[in-house]
């Protein structure tokens, strides 16, 4: 072994001593004290490392900490400050009431600034390139445009229910079938259905699919120390996958584009875009992205909800029994239920909100980043810090909602029997970053449970309990798989009839 320069011992210490102290200094400032308020109690961790963010079931094990230091905790993993909201009131009075303060999201190196090559809207940072992607997003998908896309949502909901009768086995994939269907036809004008076996959705699925490993929690360390990004190949990889994804969200604007000059095109989100690019001055390549996102965004979400729908009709035969009942008074069995119909039906709708509720779609939402010192409370959370909702720690939330594991459809409706208007779960996030697909989601949920729920009584089977708590570890929480068995309510001849007499 070559003797050690002793230059070069004497060089190395001195950087280790710069890079503790700077790392020191940062964490005064991120999580010290301000304005004579202490940040939110929580874990004191290691002097260098802090505490480890949980790597895997993150909000599970975040709702645990909520438990010990209340609806509001902070966590430091290394120079970064984690603030956990898994309260409900404190939920509304941060992340709602400080919205504007929170419109940005944290700095991701791996997932957004470089698979994403920054363009991805759910990683972009707040600032007036945000604003206008917003604005694009709310033109088309406000709830008086979104209303516009109900035939379409009908349409493909009556062929998940044929799908259901031919083969109740697969019913996750036929609602996976349903969600991609409708989010292909409102971006980009498909008419065809779509399945998961299309080669284009494999590649969209692809895509996503390295989008959520790297937005996992510690996927990099570069976005815990983003000094990695300069080692050499650190990166490449994740460049590589960012041309590949560009490539195919540009390829499929382009299909629009030559269908809009053969005059075949019909009017969706690309046609939109493609129109109105100079009134809203996005990049073509802000476009791509934006309706190349929309899948990702918007299909295994819906899937995952309606799946979480029949499994907690399948669980809860009385709830089921109450929104049948009303299903029946209400469109009764010679005709299909209609959008028209929702407003009289607040036990569907107190159904959709109780689902959503007790198994969240997306359990731990999607950060935020607090761009000045909010004060709540006796407490400071400080510009810089990393907010989080814990969704599954709101949805627990014994004040508002007691007894959480219960499936309650009262907790939404008043002695009446109507909707309650004073409360609600922010299955969709929070104040500025809330999700834009939103009143498209609902929709689809609502013809999707009204028709289940109309033609089917759903039961578990007793050779194969269901497990309620079943779910993958990722972002959108996907439900492992499960059977159900489906008796249809009327005869099997009568629902046929129904779904192709009015397609
Ligand atoms: C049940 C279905 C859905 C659920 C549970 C859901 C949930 C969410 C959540 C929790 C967020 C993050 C909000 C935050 O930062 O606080 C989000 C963002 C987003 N969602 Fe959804 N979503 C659903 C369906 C859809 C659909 C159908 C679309 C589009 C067609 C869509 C488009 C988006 C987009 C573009 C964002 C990023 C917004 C931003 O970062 O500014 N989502 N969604």
């Amino acid at each position: 072994m070559p003797p050690l320069d002793s230059g070069w011992v004497t060089l190395s210490l001195v950087c280790i001593a710069v890079v503790l102290l700077g790392h020191w200094v940062y964490v005064q400032c991120v999580a010290g004290p301000r304005k004579g308020l202490p940040i939110p109690p929580g874990p004191s961790g290691r002097w260098f490392l802090g505490t480890p963010f949980p790597k895997s079931r993150a909000p599970f094990k975040l709702a645990e900490l909520t438990k010990k230091y209340g609806p509001v905790f902070s966590l430091r993993h290394g120079p970064t400050l984690f603030v956990i909201i898994g309260g409900h009131q404190a939920a509304m009075e941060i992340m709602e009431k400080e919205g504007a303060f929170l419109a940005d999201r944290p700095r991701s190196i791996a997932a957004g600034e470089t698979l994403s090559g920054g363009m991805r809207i759910i990683t972009s940072r707040s600032g007036d390139r945000l604003r206008r992607l917003r604005r694009v997003l709310h033109a088309v998908m406000q709830p008086k445009v979104a209303t516009t896309y109900e035939p379409i949502q009908l349409r493909h909901a009556k062929n998940m229910l044929l799908d259901i009768l031919d083969d109740p086995e697969s019913h996750q994939m036929h609602a996976r079938r349903f969600a991609a269907s409708t989010v292909m036809e409102i971006t980009y004008g498909k008419a065809t259905p779509t399945s998961y076996n299309d080669p284009e959705v494999i590649a969209v699925n692809r895509c996503i699919m390295r989008f959520g490993q790297a937005m996992a929690p510690r996927a990099y360390l570069v976005d815990t120390y983003p000094i990695l990004q300069y080692v050499p190949g650190y990166l490449t990889q994740l460049r590589a996958w960012h041309q590949e994804e560009l490539a195919l969200f540009e390829g499929q604007l382009d299909i629009v584009r030559k269908k809009m000059a053969e005059g075949k095109a019909r009017p969706c989100f690309a046609t939109f875009l493609i129109e109105k690019q100079r009134e809203y001055q996005i990049s073509d390549k802000d476009m791509a992205y934006l309706a190349g996102g929309m899948f990702g965004a918007g299909s295994e979400t819906t899937a995952s909800a309606i799946t979480i729908m029949i499994m907690a009709a399948a669980l809860h035969p009385d709830a089921q029994a109450t929104v049948q009942e009303e299903l029946d008074r209400v469109v009764g069995w010679e005709r299909l239920p209609s959008f028209a119909d929702q407003e009289m039906l607040p036990r569907v709708t107190a159904f959709i909100l109780e689902t959503l509720r007790w198994r969240p779609v997306s359990v731990v939402g999607v950060a935020h980043r607090a761009t000045k010192d909010i004060v709540w409370r006796d407490y400071v959370i400080p510009e810089g810090a990393t907010v989080i909702g814990n969704l599954w720690a709101i949805a627990n939330d014994l004040d508002v909602f007691p007894n959480p594991e219960r499936f309650d459809l009262q907790r939404w409706l008043t002695a009446e029997g109507t909707l309650r208007d004073d409360l609600r779960f922010s299955a969709f996030g929070f104040g500025r970053r809330i999700c834009p697909g939103q009143h498209i989601a609902n929709r689809s949920i609502f013809m999707s449970v009204a028709l289940i729920l109309w033609a089917f009584r759903l039961s578990e089977d007793p050779q194969a309990p269901i497990d309620s708590f079943g779910f993958s570890d990722t972002v959108t929480q996907i439900a492992d798989p499960f059977r159900v068995i489906f008796e249809p309510r009327m005869s099997e001849a009568q629902i046929r009839y129904l779904c192709h007499q009015m397609t």
